[in-house]
């Protein structure tokens, strides 16, 4: 049954469209520069910088990954950053959360110039989202979950669309992305979160779901109206005895009992988790066409 959004292909068009604007800044004479900052060596950390790292060299970004000790402190964290923020070639600044908790996340995002907060973070970018300025960095998940949805001509105008989880990273910008007033949003948002009542009758009403949340397979078939679209952010690691490691990864969606009824749904792996990529490479790119025309 061929309802699957294919995150890979959908990323895939977008790193052709964002290497094509690479090579028209280097006509320019300017190669967009990426700086990954990583504390510690958190495995999932590693993973996740090490791709990203990966792909922004294949699309020409000069990118680079700056790796501090576990027991750096804050002020030298601070002070890296301020480097960063000082050097024209670096367009774009990324510090990869979770970082150790003698480390204040919400100062070290916030002591990123705004003009390179290519993660969407800064308390400027979000308030820009909220106030649907279009020259903030908007963050790399939902924004991705936008496209996902624009690109497979999901209609936005008019649904409903349920999100469960209010998180920073996902669940209010998503939201404030889809309240838009604007052709490619419009959308009547219903936000869930761990105190709402009656989730599954809000998730029944909808036409669309967003499930980014962190509870493993928490979407069931019962909760889904036939022919609603699911997305699925949720990456969480269960234990699986039988194979390998231990454990393995699944997502918010009880993906094979769901399939069936929706409309579209988004795999995992393989949905949203490449598009969070796409548009960092994407905001990278931005970051550098904005310095060079300011
Ligand atoms: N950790 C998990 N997701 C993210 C992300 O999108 N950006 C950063 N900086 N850290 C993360």
């Amino acid at each position: 049954m061929d309802n699957l959004i294919d995150g890979r292909r959908i990323a895939g068009d977008m790193h052709a469209e964002t290497a094509q604007r690479v090579t028209c800044l280097k006509e320019q004479g300017v190669v967009p520069g990426l700086v990954f900052i990583r504390v510690g060596e958190d495995p999932a950390s590693r993973v996740y910088v090490g791709m990203k790292e990966k792909k922004s060299q294949e699309l020409g970004i000069d990118s680079r990954t700056l790796v501090l000790d576990e027991s750096t402190t804050q002020e030298a964290l601070l002070g890296l950053i301020a480097d960063c923020n000082a050097d024209p070639t670096i367009h774009g600044i990324l510090v990869q959360a979770p970082l150790p908790p003698h480390i204040d996340e919400t100062i070290v995002f916030a002591s990123v110039s705004p003009q390179k907060d290519v993660d969407g973070f800064h308390p400027v970018n979000v308030g820009k989202l909220m106030l649907h300025q279009p020259d903030g960095f908007r963050p790399c998940t939902p924004a991705g979950v936008h496209s996902l949805l624009c690109r497979s001509n999901v209609p936005l105008e008019g649904a409903e669309v349920v999100i469960l989880g209010r998180g920073n990273i996902v669940g209010k910008p998503m939201a404030a992305m889809l309240l838009q007033k604007s052709p490619q949003a419009n959308a009547t948002v219903t936000l869930c979160h761990s105190r709402s009542q009656g989730v599954g009758e809000h998730c029944r009403r909808a036409d669309i779901i967003i499930a980014a949340m962190g509870v493993p397979h928490f979407l069931k078939k019962d909760m889904v109206k036939p022919g609603a679209v699911i997305i699925d952010v949720g990456v969480n690691r269960i234990a699986d005895p039988g194979s390998r490691t231990g454990s393995r990864l699944v997502g918010d969606v009880d993906f094979d009992a769901v399939q069936p009824i929706a409309g579209m749904i988004t795999p995992n792996p393989g949905g949203v988790g490449p598009m969070t990529i796409a548009m960092l490479m994407a905001n990278t790119v931005l970051a550098a066409e904005r310095a060079c025309s300011s």
